[in-house]
């Protein structure tokens, strides 16, 4: 029911909605599948949060269901390697989770909240979703969620230009929902653990300005990146586990045109995920796992005199 009210609210902002209303009458009825069978398909509400824990879930790997968020079709996400290997004709963004969920879960609202797609003028991605993920995760139970992720809903995975959430139901393996659901329940960071975040303004629209249609964006602001960690004990895991690579100040690397403590400074909110869950081949799964160490790795990185533009 919970469920039901958020997906509803979330639909109202996006262009979508004859799916999800369809996706979410089933959570109730799957519910029970694995073990002792709890009440009717509404328990789940209220006392039965967040449910009984189902072997799929007990089983999967959250890190693999990190580095799925990003790109679940790569090897090391358990996937086939490639978009075309999984039956992909789209651009990668159009299925990639991140692209509409943005890093940190919140959609329009958070990171990816002054970031272009569809309806904005830029055709190669899809509109950032609308619908905050956190708040999904921390009402629903873990059946509920595998059933958003992967039931048949959405929009068919390769129809074009269409900022929907697209129907995975064939594209993930059962183990692949299971690892992105554990991922979402307990390996992915707040994101006011590691840095804090501030958006000023409306949400994107176009507006008619001086008789010029317009396109206005809030102003995202990142500041006390690294919160409360220790820059010394980040720096040691640093020259532990980064420095091999990306040399003794973070400048061996260039990263989209950055040094890496200029990366970090600029995108909090995603250097994180790419140290915690990988990125390509050379930046491996579970480099850094844990959120106080994130945190000390943020605060060292933080520094300009250590790690320069
Ligand atoms: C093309 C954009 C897009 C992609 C890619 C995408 N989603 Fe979605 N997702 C949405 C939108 C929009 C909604 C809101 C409901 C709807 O329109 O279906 C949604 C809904 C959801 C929900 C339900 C949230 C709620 O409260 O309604 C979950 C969970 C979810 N997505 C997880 C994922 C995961 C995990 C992936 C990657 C495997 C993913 N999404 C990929 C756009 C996307
Ligand atoms: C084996 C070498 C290696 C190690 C070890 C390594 N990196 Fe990297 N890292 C790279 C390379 C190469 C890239 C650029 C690769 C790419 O873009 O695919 C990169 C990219 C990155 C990025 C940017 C990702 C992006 O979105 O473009 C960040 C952030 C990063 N590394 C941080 C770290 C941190 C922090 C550590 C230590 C915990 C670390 N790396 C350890 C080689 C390494």
């Amino acid at each position: 029911m919970v469920v039901a009210a958020l997906v509803s609210a979330a639909c109202a902002g996006t262009d979508g909605q004859p799916g999800p209303s369809g996706a979410n009458g089933q959570p109730g009825a799957k519910g029970e599948p694995g073990s002792k069978g709890e009440p009717g398909p509404q328990g789940d509400a209220g006392s039965g949060y967040p449910g009984p824990v189902p072997a799929g879930y007990a089983a999967a790997d959250g890190i693999k269901g990190g580095t799925a968020y990003s790109e679940w079709f790569a090897t090391a996400a358990g996937g086939k390697g490639s978009l075309a290997l999984a039956g992909v004709t789209v651009g990668a963004d159009y299925v990639r989770c991140k692209s509409c969920h943005a890093w940190d879960g919140l959609g329009n609202a958070g990171s990816y909240a002054a970031r272009t797609g569809i309806s904005t003028g830029t055709s190669s991605r899809p509109d950032v979703a609308s619908v905050n993920l956190r708040a999904t995760i921390a009402t629903s139970t873990y059946q509920e969620l595998y059933d958003l992720v992967a039931q048949p809903y959405g929009r068919p995975m390769n129809a074009g230009f269409d900022s929907r959430h697209p129907d995975y139901s064939k594209a993930l393996e059962p183990a692949q929902v299971w690892n992105l659901v554990r991922f979402m329940k307990e390996e992915w960071v707040a994101p006011n653990e590691l840095y804090e975040l501030q958006v000023a303004g409306p949400p994107m629209h176009y507006e008619d300005v001086a008789g010029a249609r317009t396109l206005l964006s809030p102003a995202l602001t990142y500041s006390n990146i690294g919160t409360t960690g220790s820059a010394a004990a980040g720096k040691a895991i640093y020259a532990a586990k980064c420095a091999g690579c990306h040399g003794p100040t973070g400048t061996t690397v260039t990263l989209e045109g950055m040094t890496l403590g200029q990366f970090v400074r600029a995108k909090p909110n995603e250097a994180w995920f790419k140290i915690k869950f990988g990125q390509g081949t050379v930046m491996t799964p579970g480099l850094v796992k844990t959120t106080d160490d994130l945190r000390d790795l943020y605060k060292a990185l933080a520094s300009t005199a250590d790690f320069p533009d």
